[in-house]
């Protein structure tokens, strides 16, 4: 199977533009569903097709000679992926790529955190789907947080106010991998579809504990951060509180239950190295980053 064309559902979003930005440059021919009236301009040379995602007729149309979706969908957006990979099926797509892109849901404590569970469900109908139809196969993609994205974001630490809050001692490995090399990722699955045929592809660019984070930190930064001690089963327990309440707040429980996976460590499959049988760094041709790299990332970030 050889991949050249290529639909991207949601490519105005954060993933979407670098995504879009690689397949364009590695030679993919490239085609961004837009919803009507949710143009986009794209930097990158794309055809665009508007698309009604809940039109099964109007999805089935814009994927005819698409070899590869990839979804990058998010929000409420994330419930159109069922409708999506029918339609796939329907018009011949060879690859699936779902819109997964974070934690390890593969391990078991993972799994039951709320806030994956509808990711966790389109895992098991593209499963399901991809067996009952062998001209589709599917990839989803792990590399826990994204570093840069989640550095500025404050999802990893307060950048601004030089403030982190450490779980429980700051020594649990997490892997963590950049927004800028998702393209990478994505590329080297479509260009290796053999290698990544119905499977998750799990990959590092560096790996990390907080204590290691907070004294790179500290040492680009120049200064002394303030360090808050919790443990992730008081952080667990919290969120489960919010998500009791009657209205809980999203902005609370998401960021709360993202940190219990990142940090929770080896319980919540946050080092990727540990995945059995390892990473696939060298399928898809992701460079791991060295201490320098990550100081530059991390420059850029606090500048
Ligand atoms: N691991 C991490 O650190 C990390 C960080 C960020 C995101 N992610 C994951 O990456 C994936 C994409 O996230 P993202 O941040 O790129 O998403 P985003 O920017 O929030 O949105 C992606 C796109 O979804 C599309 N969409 C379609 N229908 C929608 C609807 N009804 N409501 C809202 N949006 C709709 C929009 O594109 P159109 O307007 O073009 O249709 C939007 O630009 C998600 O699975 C997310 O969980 C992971």
């Amino acid at each position: 199977m050889t991949i050249k064309t290529v639909a991207i559902a949601g490519g105005s979003g954060s993933l979407g533009k670098p995504i879009i930005k690689s397949l364009v440059s590695s030679g993919f021919e490239v085609t961004v569903l837009v919803r009507d009236g949710k143009k986009s301009s794209f930097t990158t040379p794309v055809k665009t097709v508007t698309v009604d995602y809940a039109s099964h007729e109007s999805l089935v149309f814009a994927l005819q000679d698409i070899n590869a979706v990839v979804s990058v969908l998010n929000g409420p957006g994330l419930d159109a992926q069922p409708v999506l990979l029918d339609a796939a099926i329907d018009a011949g797509v060879s690859r699936f790529i779902p819109s997964e892109f974070g934690a390890n849901t593969y391990i078991q404590k993972t799994s039951q955190i709320p806030i994956f569970q509808g990711k966790i469900a389109f895992q098991k109908l593209l499963a399901q789907k991809a067996a009952e139809h062998p001209s589709l196969s599917y990839s989803l993609v792990i590399h826990n947080p994204l570093f840069d994205f989640c550095l500025a974001g404050g999802l990893l630490c307060d950048v601004k106010n030089r403030d982190m809050t450490i779980y429980d001692g700051g020594d649990n490995k997490f892997s963590t991998t950049c927004l800028s090399d998702l393209g990478t990722v994505v590329v080297g699955i479509l260009k290796n579809p053999g290698q990544t045929k119905n499977r998750a592809i799990f990959v590092e660019g560096v790996n990390l504990t907080q204590n290691k984070l907070l004294s790179i930190l500290e040492k680009v930064t120049g200064s002394k951060w303030t360090r808050k001690e919790e443990s992730i089963s008081d952080l667990n327990t919290a969120m489960y509180a919010e998500l009791s309440k009657e209205q809980p707040n999203p902005g609370v429980f998401v960021p709360g239950f993202l940190k219990v996976a990142i940090f929770g460590g080896s319980a919540y499959g946050a080092d990727l190295n540990e995945q059995t049988p390892g990473l696939d760094n060298n399928v898809v041709g992701l460079k791991p980053y060295n201490e320098n790299d990550v100081e530059e990332i991390i420059k850029a970030i606090v500048a």
